[in-house]
């Protein structure tokens, strides 16, 4: 499984045969369906580990997109043409795949975005203004990515509420007695990630729904980081609010989910105005669409809504419940062997995690470590990841990530290895 060689590439097999059974889950196989992945990057194998950030897209949704542009490009709902027809079609597809992939219980609860962070802005513009008032209080959590920050900070900014911040401990866990302590009678609404980027923290988000529920308080999920790699079920989960965004899911980018129970969405107003989005116009009163419509003003993005249709059901065929098993051992094995290496610490050991294995190496900014293993073909991601006030809650100013998908390998993870002792030895 290692390059054949060191006794410590043997060691590493070893460990790996141990924790890597054979599961039916070939993943040189699965290589293949990701075409970028054969490259090579300054002249050696490309070792993509920057999938938090952006996930790879397979063949299927590449020749999806292609197929939209090369024989059916038109606009959707508004043309009585056979290739409007038919884009609408596959962008409707795509809403009833949306639907089943996040266990949601009607497609009117399905409203496509450009991602994410367009989401909790939808939400906070929407169904914030309407209902946060003066002395009001959202309450987030320590582990939130900026986009799960700022557009509660301008609402309250707006509104004179207050932003309130659950703490979390050095793990990187939320600290859910304090949690609850925090939600009160002026508590208008949660907005948690179910996955931290930063850190990888998976956060109990049943309990954390139903203690806000107790207190009649409606929930949120930013599901960025895990829609990806945990099998969701809205209705389960019983969140008000779920987002996700289709380039981490292996699909476009610029096309992504919010999922809203129907009767929430029915009594928000618009976010934005325009074509779509309406049933009448005149200068005096114009009378707006049904759900989901009323939140897809303009055309959209049909390509890549397409495309994300596309990578569903490349997800489902793959079965996501086992590539995020396989995944799970990959995490487990990257994150003894990182933290066996002297002089590196890892950032984020919450007992639950996904994907993502955060580290600073003693005396190198996390910026170089990150140049060095680029120069070894290794892309992973440093910085703050959109997340500073976690780096100010572990006092650091960055860190170096590797996150996985499915594609990863146990070679990949000994190559970062290999790539974190290259990057000591540049500094020593
Ligand atoms: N939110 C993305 C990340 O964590 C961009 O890298």
């Amino acid at each position: 499984m290692t390059t054949p060689g060191t006794a410590k590439d043997a060691a590493a097999a070893s460990v790996a045969t141990q924790e890597m059974p054979p599961r039916g889950f070939d993943v040189q196989k699965i290589r293949e369906d990701f075409p970028i992945l054969k490259q090579t990057v300054y002249g050696k194998p490309l070792v993509y580990l920057d999938n938090a950030a952006t996930a790879q897209t397979p063949q299927t949704v590449i020749d999806a997109i292609d197929r939209f542009y090369l024989a059916q490009c038109a606009n959707i709902h508004r043309g009585i043409h056979l290739l409007s027809e038919r884009s609408t079609a596959e962008y409707e597809e795509t809403r009833a795949k949306a639907q089943r992939f996040l266990g949601a219980a009607e497609t009117r609860e399905i409203v496509f975005v450009r991602g994410t962070t367009e989401a909790i802005n939808l939400v906070a513009n929407s169904y914030g203004r309407k209902h946060v008032g003066a002395g009001d209080e959202i309450l987030i959590t320590a582990m939130e990515h900026h986009s799960n920050i700022v557009p509660w900070q301008m609402l309250c900014e707006e509104k004179g509420a207050v932003l309130r911040v659950a703490p979390i401990n050095d793990a990187g866990e939320i600290v859910i007695e304090e949690f609850e302590k925090l939600l009160n009678r002026r508590t208008r609404l949660v907005s948690v990630s179910h996955v931290s980027n930063a850190l990888g923290t998976v956060n109990p988000v049943e309990r954390m729904i139903e203690m806000a529920h107790g207190k009649g308080v409606p929930v949120m999920i930013d599901g960025a980081q895990a829609a990806p790699h945990l099998k969701i079920n809205v209705q389960k989960l019983d969140c008000d609010f779920y987002a996700f965004s289709g380039h981490k899911l292996y699909g476009p980018t610029g096309i992504g989910i919010l999922y809203g129970k129907a009767s929430l969405l029915e009594a928000m107003p618009p976010y934005q105005g325009g074509g779509d989005m309406i049933r009448t116009v005149s200068f005096e009163k114009t009378t707006y669409n049904a759900l989901p419509y009323k939140f897809e003003a303009g055309t959209p993005n049909i390509a890549g809504t397409i495309g994300l249709g596309a990578a569903i059901d490349y997800l489902n065929q793959l079965g996501l419940e086992q590539a995020a098993a396989y995944e799970h051992e990959l995490l487990a094995y990257a994150t003894k062997k990182v933290s066996q290496l002297p002089g590196v610490r890892i950032i984020g050991t919450a007992r639950e995690k996904a994907s993502v294995l955060s580290f600073v190496i003693d005396g190198v900014h996390p910026h170089d470590a990150g140049t060095i293993l680029d120069q070894q073909g290794i892309a992973v991601r440093a910085g703050h990841h959109c997340a500073m006030p976690v780096m100010e809650r572990f006092g650091i100013p960055a860190t170096t990530r590797a996150s996985f998908a499915f594609y990863n390998t146990i070679e990949e993870v000994d190559a970062l290895v290999s790539g974190i002792e290259k990057v000591q030895e540049v500094f020593s």
